[in-house]
């Protein structure tokens, strides 16, 4: 297993990773491509390199299979796991054939060693009933009380925030 920074020329995984992350296939999304065209989730990657982006690129044998990254956003174009202006909020996405393996465990643990550096914590949102969350709890994220918010499909997310110092 490998994990390395991501640099500027990684975007193009980076649309992949938020591809798996945003559950876009289950949405009717039918390629990482035409996320650019749904706001809400194409400003966790466009024009990724920007001042304060963060993130890891990790997989097997030289093959990137995953990435974890953070992004800083503002009061007038919240992300999904808005906290505030000071706390990057997390994506993260292994590609399916990646899973299980500890991947995402070793993205997220070096991407908050560097995160440490530069910020007191991270933020998340993520779907009730996704396994993602044991993970998250796993690492130290505790849910934001009163973050609790159910879209028009009925699904039911939370914000969860790690204190990095
Ligand atoms: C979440 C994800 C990045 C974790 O990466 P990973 O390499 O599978 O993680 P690890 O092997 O280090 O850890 C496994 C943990 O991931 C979670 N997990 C496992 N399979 C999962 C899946 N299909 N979807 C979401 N989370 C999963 C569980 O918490 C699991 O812990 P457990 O074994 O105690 O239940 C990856 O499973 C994924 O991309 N899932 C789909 C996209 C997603 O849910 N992204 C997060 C959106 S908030």
């Amino acid at each position: 297993m490998f994990v390395r920074p991501a640099e500027p020329t990684d975007e193009k995984l980076l649309w992949a990773m938020l591809y798996e992350a945003s559950y876009a296939r289950e949405n009717g999304i039918d390629s990482p491509d035409h996320l650019r065209g749904t706001p809400k989730l194409a400003h966790y990657v466009e024009g990724w390199g920007a001042a304060g982006d963060l993130g890891v690129v990790g997989g097997f044998d030289g093959v990137p299979l995953g990435a974890a990254w953070l992004r800083l956003f503002g009061p007038d174009d919240p992300a999904y796991g808005y906290v505030d202006a000071d706390t990057p909020e997390l994506a993260i996405g292994v590609a399916p054939e990646g899973r299980g393996t500890g991947l995402g465990t070793a993205l997220m643990s070096a991407l908050h060693d560097t995160a440490r550096e530069k910020y007191d914590a991270i933020s998340l949102s993520v779907r009730l009933e996704n396994p993602a969350r044991r993970l998250y709890q796993r690492l130290g994220y505790v849910d934001v009380p009163g973050s609790g918010q159910v879209n028009l499909a009925g699904t039911a997310s939370v914000t969860m925030v790690l204190r990095l110092r």
